[in-house]
């Protein structure tokens, strides 16, 4: 199955008769859960209208490299970071020169070398023009700075010719990208994520809780899985769809979410295939009170006492917990602070006995909680790493890549 649920896709569209097939590509991507923007050169509007694609894709799309209104809305750093991958389809002869060469005198080109994230090309070009030194020697560049290609297939050509040049057909193109998301790190791993918040409840209509989506411990779940793990999530209260291929457990409070925990790494754990490949993310906001009687009536307002009091009392350390069990699995725990965070995080690493933290700065409104983006420092017995501000899905990669990267 494509599976591109999430994935955000700059979909760069250049001067060539297979332009015409990129408003298909759109639609394939799509159905398989992709957001696509589109840039497209010059050329590729004598092809193909602008209109069409906007139309198809459900976004601006993005024309000139100097133009002021782009600029303003999501000029071409912003485009760069937004994408999780940058797909050239068509990719003529001529911008694969200019790809290769490392030009940037336009929209499309400066992208190629602002992103630091994957790059697709998929050639379109003449059976003579493909097999031609020029473009062979191109080409051989392109691979050497990592760029993917997809195809070219071979088949019958606009121009009359038979051979290798076509553009590969969108279905195979989408298939392509959705499998440059799978890297099959973590094959053979089976990866628990907590996700959410805890609620607590204080009697049946009040609760104590925290401002986590749980946006961050479901894309570190999809990163898991198309890094090849089986992934279960445990979830507290959250809106969010469960993604393809993930199992879920619901939970409410903290004493569930600690008792599924457990439950699932027991069940785990007897899996022969899996001893001591088992990795757990804790993600999850938990709350670590909560009062300490969950009022069967609810709590009515006593106009003789305007003050009342809530006992609160510790909830289990799910995740020193975990970090307790025998065999050990890989334990990763999260730190939301809002100041001293490293020196913070650094403290729970050994307080909890983690094998690695992710520390996050909650106090900053445009990351962490509920958020789309964050910006987290990865921190581990051997040193740390900054992940700077990306969306949710691109900073779960990183982590799931780092996590990988330790086994
Ligand atoms: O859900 P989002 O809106 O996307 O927001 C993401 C996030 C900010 C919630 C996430 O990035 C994050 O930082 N999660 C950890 C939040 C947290 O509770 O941190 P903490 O410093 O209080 O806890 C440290 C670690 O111990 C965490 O891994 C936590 O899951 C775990 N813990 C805490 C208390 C407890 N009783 N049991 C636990 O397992």
């Amino acid at each position: 199955m494509l599976r591109l649920a999430n994935k955000r896709i700059v979909l760069g569209v250049t001067g060539g008769i297979a332009a015409y097939k990129s408003a298909e590509l759109i639609r394939r991507l799509i159905d398989a859960g992709a957001e696509v923007r589109v840039v497209m050169t010059t050329a590729a509007q004598e092809f193909i209208t602008p209109l069409t694609l906007q139309a198809l894709s459900g976004n601006p799309v993005h024309l000139e490299l100097l133009d002021t209104d782009a600029e303003a809305g999501m000029g071409h750093i912003e485009l760069a970071r937004w994408g999780d991958a940058l797909l050239i389809a068509p990719a003529s002869a001529d911008f694969i020169a200019r790809l290769a060469h490392g030009h940037g005198n336009d929209l499309l080109s400066t992208l190629c070398l602002a992103t630091r994230r994957p790059i697709l090309v998929a050639p379109a070009m003449n059976q003579g023009m493909w097999d031609s030194p020029a473009n062979q020697n191109n080409i051989a560049l392109l691979i050497n700075n990592g760029i993917q290609l997809i195809g070219p297939a071979a088949g019958y050509q606009a121009c009359g010719d038979i051979g290798l040049g076509r553009m590969t057909e969108p279905d195979d193109i989408a298939l392509a990208v959705a499998e440059s998301f799978q890297t099959g790190a973590l094959t053979g791993f089976h990866v628990v994520v907590t996700a959410g918040p805890t609620q607590e409840a204080i009697d049946p209509v009040r609760y104590i809780s925290n401002h986590s989506s749980g946006k961050m411990g479901f894309a570190i779940a999809e990163a898991a899985r198309d890094a090849g793990a089986a992934v279960t999530i445990i979830a507290g209260p959250v809106n969010i769809k469960t993604p393809d291929g993930v199992s879920r457990i619901d939970v409410i409070s903290a004493q569930d979410m600690y008792a599924a925990t457990q439950q699932c790494l027991e069940r785990i754990e007897t899996l022969d295939s899996l001893k001591g490949q088992v990795i757990f993310i804790g993600t999850a906001a938990v709350a670590d009170y909560r009062p300490d009687t969950n009022a069967t009536q609810k709590i009515k307002k006593n106009p003789d006492n305007p003050n009342i009091t809530l006992q609160l009392v510790e909830n289990p350390d799910i995740i020193a917990e975990v970090a307790k069990r025998s065999p050990k699995p890989f334990t990763v725990g999260f730190a939301a602070e809002t100041q001293n965070v490293i020196d913070y995080a650094n403290a729970k690493i050994s307080r909890k006995n983690l094998d690695m933290i992710v520390a996050n700065d909650v106090s900053n409104k445009q990351i962490g909680f509920n958020s789309d983006l964050n910006a987290v420092t990865i921190i581990w017995p051997g040193g740390s790493k900054t992940l700077d501000i990306a969306s949710k899905h691109i900073i779960a990669n990183g982590i799931i890549q780092h996590i990988s990267s330790l086994q």
